[in-house]
């Protein structure tokens, strides 16, 4: 008998070839929360997917020399492989390119518009000419582009709003009438304090200033920008708008959805507000976690400082990672991610703790039973400690797990595998085995161990799937024999007389010491080969591509500060006869004194642009390895072609 439903979503994510471990823990917190509600008897809808629209991925698809459409294929693809080595069990995946969604969006933001909640006007903000990129004034990093760092200036365009400033009074007694709604509490206390008290504005939802988005149905020169696209997943997917009496409300409300905090705002203010006004059910709950962190600071590719799942579940296992990333740090806060606390935490609590239960009570099985379960004879009152601990230990998980609290729940199944190696201590079963008189007590505690064991196992299958399953073999029971969550609430379920497995150990002891120095090496090749992995691998081309870069050898004759940008030299260069002037974003690595009479490389049939206003007519080739930058010079005449 089913529960009921469970509908559990992450965020669309950004595409991108190289996620890292902190990407990976909002799916993997909503993972473990769809395997856990599907074990206890949920009919479980667990939605992923990406977020695929944007002046971002157009820029990305240009800088790589392909279409959007190409490099979608390709970062989308890598993400889904992603999920399939981290064992994501999701339901469903959506892409926002995905033809029912686009339609779908274009039909929510014409009933916003035809019930007055979405009107046109004009948008004013901060444009970055270079980076064709609209800011607002918070946005902007220093009065500068948050991307690039250049100028910026005040600009106009004609835009679509969302009355968001209308819903703000609804989305306050929201908070007071559900404190469930946004968790956890210090989020809502943020929301509160920095968007809801200070009055919320109107919110700018389309743009002109670029095409790769869902184009505004009745106004095509405008593309929907961002959120409702984006947001707009969680129902599309479903089938709202046009799928509302054949499934919508199957699923819909989600219970939860799981976001990293920084997108919390976007979930806890605009989305209720957008379904306000759609005047449909609002999502029972937004969780936003905490960040993992480095010890510089959030991870980020610009920043280098990525760690890599690839790399971790190649060497420790999906299972150690999931275990890892939901015990170590507390759901709600930011944590910081060492691999030593990594190593640390599989090293005790996989390979010591569970591991050794596992390996030492089957060893002794095998040693004092032949390899078969034997039956419990002799009960001592002692043992009704260990059998209620372990009979117990499920409503505490479902607790834990309930409240969001990933790390407490693991912590009480982790006080049954401290619990059941202390038993070993107490009962030495190495001693009962001495004298033939104790054989029926022996087996008794045998029985016990094992017992105990499978009921640790079907409480962490959850979280560590294949490390059950291990433990099944092992115990020589199949799935179904006592591995369903009702089997965890009574003591007794294992079958005797059949025989144990013995296994390699479940987690391998690290030599911690050596794994940090390897992993080091790994990152230092790694930093080497950045620049390539940092960008989507280029198409092949061919020689007559090739042949339609026009490249010469170019003189520096004069170099100049821009007069609007700090990052910008302006150059003038000698091409054989003719002088060409042409901006170059280097200004951090070089002095414009230093490069005069330098023969630089000179793409000379590049398309004239202005760069804040100064004309630009070709590119300079230069080399960049992590902070450093080299131009790339040859020393040969002027005006000689390269090829
Ligand atoms: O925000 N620690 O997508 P995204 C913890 N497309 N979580 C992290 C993290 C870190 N260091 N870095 C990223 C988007 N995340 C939008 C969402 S939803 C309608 C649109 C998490 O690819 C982040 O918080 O930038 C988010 O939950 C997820 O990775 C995807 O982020
Ligand atoms: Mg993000």
């Amino acid at each position: 008998m089913s529960k009921g439903k469970y509908y559990v979503t992450t965020p669309v994510y950004y595409p991108s070839s190289k996620l890292h471990i902190g990407h990976a823990y909002t799916t993997v917190a909503a993972d473990v929360m769809a395997r856990f509600k599907r074990k206890i008897g949920y009919d479980v809808m667990f939605l992923t997917g990406t977020d695929e629209h944007g002046q971002k991925i157009e820029r990305a698809a240009k800088e790589n020399g392909i279409s959007p459409k190409e490099f979608l294929d390709k970062t989308v693809g890598d993400i889904i492989d992603l999920w399939k080595t981290m064992e994501i069990s999701y339901d469903k995946f959506i892409r926002t390119t995905d033809d029912y969604h686009k339609r779908r969006v274009q039909e929510i933001f014409k009933k916003l518009y035809d019930k007055g909640d979405i009107y046109k006007s004009e948008y004013e903000g901060w444009y970055c000419t270079p980076c064709e990129s609209f800011w607002t004034e918070t946005q902007l990093v220093d009065g500068k582009c948050p991307d690039c760092g250049r100028e910026v200036e005040l600009t106009k365009e004609e835009a679509y709003f969302f009355k968001l400033s209308k819903y703000q009074d609804r989305i306050l007694k929201l908070y007071e009438e559900n404190p469930e709604f946004l968790q956890p509490e210090l989020r809502k206390n943020e929301m509160i304090n920095n968007f809801l008290k200070p009055g919320l504005e109107d919110l700018c939802v389309t743009r002109t200033s670029f095409d790769w988005g869902i184009p505004v149905p009745f106004d095509e020169k405008h593309v929907i920008y961002v959120w409702i696209d984006a947001l707009s997943n969680y129902i599309t997917v479903q089938g709202y708008p046009d799928n509302v009496e054949n499934g919508y409300n199957k699923y819909w409300p989600a219970n939860v959805h799981f976001v990293g905090k920084e997108i919390v705002r976007f979930h806890a203010i605009i989305w209720p507000a957008i379904l306000m006004a759609l005047d449909i059910p609002l999502p029972k709950k937004v969780f936003g976690h905490g960040w993992i962190i480095l010890e510089g600071g959030k991870m980020s590719k610009s920043k280098g400082n990525v760690v890599d799942p690839v790399v971790l579940v190649n060497r420790y296992g999906i299972d150690a990672i999931k275990y890892f990333l939901l015990r170590e740090y507390s759901f709600g806060q930011d944590g910081i991610f060492t691999n030593e606390v990594l190593l640390n935490r599989i090293n005790f609590d996989l390979a010591n703790d569970l591991g050794n239960l596992v390996s030492r009570t089957i060893a002794m099985i095998e040693k004092y039973n032949s390899g078969i379960i034997p039956t419990s004879k002799l009960d001592v009152e002692s043992d009704e400690n260990l059998k209620n601990n372990a009979t117990s230990v499920w409503s505490k998980v479902e607790e834990r797990m309930e409240n969001f609290d990933f790390s407490n729940a693991l912590k009480e199944i982790w006080k049954l595998v401290s619990r059941t190696n202390k038993y070993i201590d107490e009962t030495t079963p190495w001693i009962l085995a001495k004298d033939e008189n104790n054989k029926d007590r022996l087996d008794t505690v045998l029985y016990n161990l094992a017992e105990t064991i499978r009921i640790l196992s079907v409480l962490i299958q959850p979280f560590m799937d294949n490390t059950a399953r291990k433990i099944w073999v092992q115990l020589g029971i199949d799935e179904g024999q006592g591995t369903n969550w009702e089997d965890t609430m009574e003591f007794g379920k294992l079958v005797t007389g059949i025989k144990v497995n013995k296994q390699s150990p479940l987690f391998p002891r690290i030599d911690i010491k050596k794994e940090l120095e390897e992993l080091i090496k790994g990152q230092e090749n790694k930093q080497e080969n950045k620049k390539e992995e940092t960008n989507v691998e280029k198409p092949e081309i061919t020689i007559d591509d090739f042949a339609k870069v026009d490249m010469k050898v170019a003189e520096v004759v004069k170099v100049e500060k821009h007069p609007k940008a700090d990052r910008l030299l302006v150059f003038q260069l000698k091409v054989g006869e003719e002088i060409r002037q042409v901006v170059s974003g280097i200004a951090k690595y070089y002095k414009p004194n230093e490069l005069v009479g330098k023969k630089v490389i000179l793409v000379a049939n590049l398309k004239p642009v202005k760069l804040r206003g100064v004309e630009s007519q070709g590119m300079i080739l230069s080399a960049l390895h992590d902070d450093e930058l080299s131009l790339v010079t040859a020393d040969i005449e002027s005006g000689s072609v390269v090829s």
